[in-house]
C-alpha cells in the first residue's frame, strides 16, 4: 500500500487554510449567532494555537530530536506560520463581525485596555506576515529580519500564555492549553542553551 504523502510548501499552506475555512463554516452553522460566532472565534483560536505552536517550535526540535521529522517540519515553518497568520486573520474577521452584530456582548467583560495585548499581537502578526517574502526579506537584511522574527514569535507566545492565563479559573481544556505553552517556552529555551553550549564546546577544541 502506497504511503500517505502530506503536501508541502504552497500546497500545505492551501490545504491548512482550506481545513480552517472548512471548520470555521462548520462551527458557524452549528448554532445561531451570537454563540455560532464566539464559538468559531474560540475554534479558530485553537486552529492557530496549534499552527503557531509547529512554527515557533521547529527549529527547537531539530536541535533537540534531530531526524527526518524535525527536520521536515522545519522546512515546513515558513507554509505552517503563513497558515497560522491565515487562521489569525479569520479569528480577526469573526471577532469584526461579533463586535459589530453584538456590540453589548462583545464589551461586557472587554475594555480597551484589555484588548490590547491581542491588538499588538497583530501588529506583530501583520508585520511577521508581509516580511514572509523574499523582496521584504532582502529588504530588512538578515540580522534585522532574524530579530524582527524572533521578537515577533515570542511576543505571540506571551499572547497566547496571557490569553489561556486569564480564562484558568474557566476550567475546561484553559489548564492544559496553558501549561501547553508554557512547556513549549520551555522546549524553546532548553534549545537555544544546547545551541550556545555546542557552540561553546565547539570555539573550545
Ligand atoms: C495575536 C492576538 C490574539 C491571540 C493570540 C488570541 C488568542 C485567543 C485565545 C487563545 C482565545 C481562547 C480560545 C479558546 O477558547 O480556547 C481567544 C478567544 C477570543 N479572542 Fe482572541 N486572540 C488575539 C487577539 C484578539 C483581539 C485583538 C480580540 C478583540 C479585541 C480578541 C477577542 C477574542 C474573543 C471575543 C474571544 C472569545 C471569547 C469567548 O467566547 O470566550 N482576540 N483568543
Amino acid at each position: 500500500m502506497k504511503a500517505l504523502t502530506l503536501p508541502s510548501g504552497w500546497k500545505l499552506f492551501a490545504a491548512l487554510a482550506g481545513l480552517t475555512l472548512a471548520m470555521t463554516a462548520v462551527v458557524l452553522a452549528s448554532q445561531p449567532d451570537p454563540d455560532g460566532l464566539r464559538s468559531a472565534i474560540r475554534a479558530t483560536a485553537r486552529s492557530s494555537f496549534a499552527l503557531f505552536l509547529l512554527a515557533f517550535l521547529g527549529s527547537s526540535l531539530v536541535t533537540l530530536l534531530p531526524g527526518p521529522r524535525s527536520r521536515r517540519l522545519l522546512q515546513e515553518r515558513r507554509y505552517l506560520g503563513l497558515a497560522f497568520a491565515f487562521s489569525h486573520t479569520v479569528h480577526g474577521v469573526l471577532i469584526y463581525r461579533y463586535a459589530q452584530q453584538f456590540p453589548e456582548l462583545f464589551w461586557a467583560n472587554r475594555t480597551v485596555t484589555s484588548s490590547l495585548p491581542g491588538s499588538v499581537g497583530y501588529l506583530f502578526l501583520l508585520l511577521l506576515t508581509v516580511t514572509s517574502f523574499k523582496a521584504a526579506m532582502r529588504l530588512l537584511g538578515g540580522r534585522a529580519w532574524q530579530a524582527l522574527h524572533s521578537t515577533g514569535m515570542w511576543l505571540l507566545a506571551a499572547v497566547f500564555c496571557l490569553s489561556f492565563y486569564k480564562r484558568i479559573p474557566m476550567g475546561g481544556w484553559y489548564p492544559l492549553a496553558f501549561a501547553l505553552m508554557c512547556s513549549a517556552i520551555a522546549i524553546k529555551l532548553t534549545a537555544k542553551l544546547a545551541r550556545q553550549q555546542r557552540r561553546n564546546t565547539h570555539a573550545l577544541s
